[in-house]
Protein backbone atom coordinates (compact mmCIF):
# COMPACT_ATOMS: atom_id res chain seq x y z
CA UNK A 1 0.00 0.00 0.00
CA UNK A 2 1.27 3.52 -0.76
CA UNK A 3 1.99 5.91 2.18
CA UNK A 4 1.86 9.20 2.70
CA UNK A 5 5.60 10.70 1.47
CA UNK A 6 5.49 12.95 4.31
CA UNK A 7 5.32 11.90 7.89
CA UNK A 8 1.77 13.31 9.38
CA UNK A 9 3.01 15.35 12.30
CA UNK A 10 0.61 17.28 14.98
CA UNK A 11 0.82 18.95 18.09
CA UNK A 12 -0.08 16.24 21.21
CA UNK A 13 -0.66 19.06 23.47
CA UNK A 14 1.44 20.38 26.42
CA UNK A 15 4.01 21.04 23.88
CA UNK A 16 4.39 17.41 22.80
CA UNK A 17 4.67 16.49 19.25
CA UNK A 18 3.58 13.29 17.11
CA UNK A 19 4.21 12.17 14.32
CA UNK A 20 3.45 8.88 12.03
CA UNK A 21 5.94 7.63 9.98
CA UNK A 22 6.74 4.39 8.33
CA UNK A 23 7.91 1.41 10.37
CA UNK A 24 10.82 0.44 8.59
CA UNK A 25 13.17 -2.90 9.50
CA UNK A 26 15.13 -0.70 11.75
CA UNK A 27 12.36 0.11 14.39
CA UNK A 28 11.20 -3.21 14.19
CA UNK A 29 12.99 -3.83 17.67
CA UNK A 30 11.79 -1.22 19.42
CA UNK A 31 8.09 -0.99 17.98
CA UNK A 32 8.03 -5.45 19.05
CA UNK A 33 8.92 -4.26 22.36
CA UNK A 34 6.06 -1.33 22.52
CA UNK A 35 3.70 -3.97 21.38
CA UNK A 36 4.63 -6.80 23.75
CA UNK A 37 4.02 -4.13 26.43
CA UNK A 38 0.89 -2.94 25.00
CA UNK A 39 -0.65 -6.44 24.41
CA UNK A 40 0.63 -7.37 27.94
CA UNK A 41 -2.58 -7.70 29.63
CA UNK A 42 -5.37 -8.47 26.76
CA UNK A 43 -7.66 -11.41 27.51
CA UNK A 44 -6.35 -13.23 24.58
CA UNK A 45 -2.61 -12.61 25.76
CA UNK A 46 -3.56 -13.47 29.41
CA UNK A 47 -5.17 -16.67 28.38
CA UNK A 48 -2.60 -18.04 25.61
CA UNK A 49 0.59 -17.23 27.65
CA UNK A 50 -0.39 -17.50 30.86
CA UNK A 51 1.76 -16.79 33.92
CA UNK A 52 2.52 -13.40 35.16
CA UNK A 53 3.24 -9.96 33.68
CA UNK A 54 6.95 -10.49 33.49
CA UNK A 55 6.71 -13.85 31.58
CA UNK A 56 3.70 -12.53 29.18
CA UNK A 57 5.63 -9.59 28.43
CA UNK A 58 8.71 -11.79 27.72
CA UNK A 59 7.07 -14.68 25.67
CA UNK A 60 5.06 -11.62 23.59
CA UNK A 61 8.12 -9.95 22.51
CA UNK A 62 9.29 -12.73 20.68
CA UNK A 63 5.74 -13.37 18.96
CA UNK A 64 5.72 -9.88 17.98
CA UNK A 65 9.47 -9.59 16.76
CA UNK A 66 8.13 -12.64 14.45
CA UNK A 67 5.29 -11.33 13.41
CA UNK A 68 7.23 -7.66 12.22
CA UNK A 69 9.54 -10.01 10.57
CA UNK A 70 7.07 -11.91 8.52
CA UNK A 71 4.90 -8.67 7.75
CA UNK A 72 7.94 -6.39 6.27
CA UNK A 73 5.88 -7.52 2.53
CA UNK A 74 2.64 -5.93 1.54
CA UNK A 75 2.16 -3.98 4.65
CA UNK A 76 1.18 -1.21 5.64
CA UNK A 77 3.35 -0.36 8.87
CA UNK A 78 3.10 3.24 10.97
CA UNK A 79 5.08 3.99 14.29
CA UNK A 80 3.98 7.20 16.41
CA UNK A 81 6.66 8.76 17.82
CA UNK A 82 6.52 11.77 20.45
CA UNK A 83 8.77 14.10 21.43
CA UNK A 84 8.35 16.20 24.49
CA UNK A 85 8.68 20.54 24.24
CA UNK A 86 12.62 20.34 25.06
CA UNK A 87 13.20 16.75 24.30
CA UNK A 88 15.57 16.50 21.27
CA UNK A 89 14.43 12.72 21.36
CA UNK A 90 11.14 11.04 19.78
CA UNK A 91 10.44 7.72 21.37
CA UNK A 92 7.59 5.31 19.99
CA UNK A 93 4.78 5.23 21.42
CA UNK A 94 2.23 3.30 19.57
CA UNK A 95 2.26 1.03 16.02
CA UNK A 96 0.16 -0.16 13.39
CA UNK A 97 0.59 -2.94 11.53
CA UNK A 98 -1.74 -4.04 8.43
CA UNK A 99 -2.12 -6.06 5.45
CA UNK A 100 -2.73 -4.77 2.25
CA UNK A 101 -5.55 -6.70 0.25
CA UNK A 102 -4.32 -9.70 -1.03
CA UNK A 103 -1.49 -9.47 1.99
CA UNK A 104 -3.67 -11.97 3.95
CA UNK A 105 -2.46 -14.75 5.26
CA UNK A 106 1.46 -13.61 5.25
CA UNK A 107 4.01 -16.16 4.17
CA UNK A 108 5.07 -17.85 7.64
CA UNK A 109 9.18 -15.94 8.43
CA UNK A 110 12.28 -17.95 8.03
CA UNK A 111 12.91 -21.10 9.37
CA UNK A 112 15.75 -19.13 11.68
CA UNK A 113 13.27 -16.75 13.18
CA UNK A 114 10.23 -19.74 13.72
CA UNK A 115 13.03 -21.42 15.80
CA UNK A 116 14.03 -18.69 17.71
CA UNK A 117 10.46 -18.04 18.70
CA UNK A 118 9.66 -21.53 19.40
CA UNK A 119 12.76 -21.25 21.98
CA UNK A 120 11.30 -18.00 23.44
CA UNK A 121 7.87 -18.96 23.59
CA UNK A 122 7.95 -22.48 24.04
CA UNK A 123 6.10 -25.04 22.59
CA UNK A 124 2.37 -24.66 24.36
CA UNK A 125 2.23 -21.33 23.86
CA UNK A 126 3.02 -21.88 20.21
CA UNK A 127 0.53 -24.24 19.58
CA UNK A 128 -2.29 -21.90 21.74
CA UNK A 129 -1.37 -19.44 19.75
CA UNK A 130 -1.35 -22.01 16.48
CA UNK A 131 -5.30 -22.71 17.28
CA UNK A 132 -5.81 -19.21 17.86
CA UNK A 133 -4.86 -18.12 14.51
CA UNK A 134 -7.02 -21.20 12.87
CA UNK A 135 -10.09 -19.90 14.60
CA UNK A 136 -9.84 -16.03 13.51
CA UNK A 137 -9.05 -17.96 9.63
CA UNK A 138 -12.38 -19.79 9.59
CA UNK A 139 -13.78 -16.22 10.16
CA UNK A 140 -11.22 -14.27 7.75
CA UNK A 141 -13.09 -12.63 5.20
CA UNK A 142 -12.58 -13.84 1.39
CA UNK A 143 -12.94 -11.00 -0.39
CA UNK A 144 -10.48 -7.98 -1.15
CA UNK A 145 -9.66 -6.04 2.00
CA UNK A 146 -6.97 -4.32 4.48
CA UNK A 147 -6.68 -6.33 7.35
CA UNK A 148 -5.58 -4.24 10.90
CA UNK A 149 -3.66 -7.00 12.20
CA UNK A 150 -1.74 -4.85 15.20
CA UNK A 151 -2.50 -1.32 16.53
CA UNK A 152 -1.14 -0.38 20.24
CA UNK A 153 -0.31 2.38 21.98
CA UNK A 154 2.21 2.94 25.30
CA UNK A 155 -0.08 1.91 28.75
CA UNK A 156 1.07 5.33 29.91
CA UNK A 157 0.54 7.40 26.74
CA UNK A 158 -3.27 6.06 26.33
CA UNK A 159 -6.32 7.98 26.12
CA UNK A 160 -4.24 11.04 24.27
CA UNK A 161 -6.06 10.74 21.07
CA UNK A 162 -2.23 8.12 19.56
CA UNK A 163 -4.32 5.41 19.02
CA UNK A 164 -7.35 7.49 16.51
CA UNK A 165 -4.60 9.05 14.87
CA UNK A 166 -2.83 5.87 13.92
CA UNK A 167 -6.13 4.24 13.22
CA UNK A 168 -7.08 7.23 10.95
CA UNK A 169 -4.14 7.73 9.23
CA UNK A 170 -4.02 4.10 8.03
CA UNK A 171 -7.84 4.26 6.99
CA UNK A 172 -7.06 7.35 5.03
CA UNK A 173 -4.98 5.35 2.76
CA UNK A 174 -8.17 2.63 2.82
CA UNK A 175 -10.42 5.05 1.76
CA UNK A 176 -8.06 6.05 -0.89
CA UNK A 177 -7.76 2.57 -2.24
CA UNK A 178 -11.48 2.06 -1.97
CA UNK A 179 -11.09 -1.36 -0.40
CA UNK A 180 -13.52 -2.80 2.89
CA UNK A 181 -11.36 -2.83 5.93
CA UNK A 182 -10.97 -5.51 8.74
CA UNK A 183 -9.85 -6.22 11.98
CA UNK A 184 -10.39 -8.48 15.53
CA UNK A 185 -10.68 -7.47 18.88
CA UNK A 186 -10.48 -9.51 22.33
CA UNK A 187 -11.20 -6.00 24.16
CA UNK A 188 -15.30 -5.16 24.61
CA UNK A 189 -14.29 -1.49 25.43
CA UNK A 190 -12.82 -0.82 22.24
CA UNK A 191 -15.85 -1.29 20.11
CA UNK A 192 -17.59 2.06 20.37
CA UNK A 193 -13.92 3.36 19.32
CA UNK A 194 -14.06 0.91 16.05
CA UNK A 195 -17.69 1.76 15.22
CA UNK A 196 -16.97 5.39 15.31
CA UNK A 197 -14.40 4.85 12.43
CA UNK A 198 -16.93 2.73 10.76
CA UNK A 199 -16.60 -0.52 11.73
CA UNK A 200 -19.15 -2.79 12.69
CA UNK A 201 -19.22 -6.51 14.23
CA UNK A 202 -19.42 -9.23 12.02
CA UNK A 203 -18.92 -11.88 13.91
CA UNK A 204 -18.06 -13.00 17.68
CA UNK A 205 -15.97 -15.98 18.50
CA UNK A 206 -14.95 -17.73 21.58
CA UNK A 207 -10.36 -18.81 21.99
CA UNK A 208 -9.95 -20.48 25.28
CA UNK A 209 -12.88 -18.90 26.60
CA UNK A 210 -12.50 -15.04 25.73
CA UNK A 211 -14.70 -13.34 23.43
CA UNK A 212 -13.25 -11.82 20.09
CA UNK A 213 -15.45 -9.90 18.09
CA UNK A 214 -14.28 -9.43 14.54
CA UNK A 215 -15.48 -6.34 12.77
CA UNK A 216 -15.53 -5.08 9.32
CA UNK A 217 -16.14 -1.81 7.29
CA UNK A 218 -17.24 -1.47 4.02
CA UNK A 219 -15.34 -0.08 0.97
CA UNK A 220 -15.47 3.91 0.81
CA UNK A 221 -15.89 5.99 -2.10
CA UNK A 222 -11.90 7.57 -2.83
CA UNK A 223 -11.39 10.62 -0.62
CA UNK A 224 -11.65 13.86 -2.99
CA UNK A 225 -8.49 15.88 -2.68
CA UNK A 226 -10.82 18.34 -1.51
CA UNK A 227 -11.58 15.74 1.20
CA UNK A 228 -8.31 15.15 2.28
CA UNK A 229 -6.73 18.70 2.58
CA UNK A 230 -9.81 19.17 5.34
CA UNK A 231 -8.59 16.18 7.02
CA UNK A 232 -4.86 17.17 7.20
CA UNK A 233 -6.78 20.70 8.51
CA UNK A 234 -8.55 18.52 10.88
CA UNK A 235 -11.58 20.69 9.14
CA UNK A 236 -13.29 17.52 7.87
CA UNK A 237 -16.62 15.42 9.35
CA UNK A 238 -17.81 13.22 8.19
CA UNK A 239 -21.60 12.94 7.92
CA UNK A 240 -22.00 9.58 9.39
CA UNK A 241 -18.81 9.38 12.33
CA UNK A 242 -16.24 11.87 13.81
CA UNK A 243 -13.73 10.37 11.39
C1 LIG B 1 -6.64 0.47 21.35
C2 LIG B 1 -5.59 1.47 21.72
C3 LIG B 1 -4.54 1.46 20.63
C4 LIG B 1 -6.21 2.85 21.82
O1 LIG B 1 -5.13 3.75 22.04
P1 LIG B 1 -5.31 5.19 22.74
O2 LIG B 1 -3.99 5.86 22.57
O3 LIG B 1 -5.86 5.05 24.10
O4 LIG B 1 -6.39 5.80 21.78
P2 LIG B 1 -7.10 7.21 21.88
O5 LIG B 1 -6.52 8.04 22.98
O6 LIG B 1 -7.11 7.75 20.50
O7 LIG B 1 -8.58 6.80 22.31
C5 LIG B 1 -9.45 6.27 21.37
C6 LIG B 1 -10.80 6.04 21.97
O8 LIG B 1 -10.87 4.74 22.55
C7 LIG B 1 -11.27 4.83 23.89
N1 LIG B 1 -10.52 3.85 24.63
C8 LIG B 1 -9.27 3.49 24.40
N2 LIG B 1 -8.90 2.52 25.27
C9 LIG B 1 -9.96 2.32 26.06
C10 LIG B 1 -10.22 1.48 27.17
N3 LIG B 1 -9.29 0.63 27.62
N4 LIG B 1 -11.42 1.54 27.75
C11 LIG B 1 -12.37 2.39 27.30
N5 LIG B 1 -12.18 3.19 26.25
C12 LIG B 1 -11.00 3.16 25.65
C13 LIG B 1 -10.93 6.24 24.31
O9 LIG B 1 -11.77 6.66 25.35
C14 LIG B 1 -11.14 7.04 23.05
O10 LIG B 1 -12.47 7.38 22.85
P3 LIG B 1 -12.90 8.94 22.88
O11 LIG B 1 -11.99 9.64 21.91
O12 LIG B 1 -14.31 8.89 22.46
O13 LIG B 1 -12.67 9.37 24.27
C15 LIG B 1 -4.96 1.13 23.12
O14 LIG B 1 -6.01 1.03 24.06
C16 LIG B 1 -4.14 -0.14 23.15
O15 LIG B 1 -2.98 -0.17 22.77
N6 LIG B 1 -4.74 -1.26 23.64
C17 LIG B 1 -4.00 -2.53 23.83
C18 LIG B 1 -3.79 -3.23 22.52
C19 LIG B 1 -5.12 -3.51 21.82
O16 LIG B 1 -6.04 -4.09 22.41
N7 LIG B 1 -5.23 -3.15 20.54
C20 LIG B 1 -6.43 -3.29 19.76
C21 LIG B 1 -6.64 -4.64 19.20
S1 LIG B 1 -5.69 -4.95 17.71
Amino acid sequence: MEQQAEADVRSAGSGAEIRIEPLGPEREHSAAALLALAFRDNPVNRAVIRGGADRRLRVNAYGMQTSLLASRRFSDRRVLLERGENDPNSSICGALVALDPGGYPVAPPPLGAQLRCLWGQGLGVMRRFGALYRQLDERHPKDPHAYLALIATHPERRGRGHGRALLSAWLRNVDALGVASYLETDRRELLGFYQGAGFEVACELRAFGIPIWCMRRPARHRTSQAEESQIKEGKHVRKTTRW
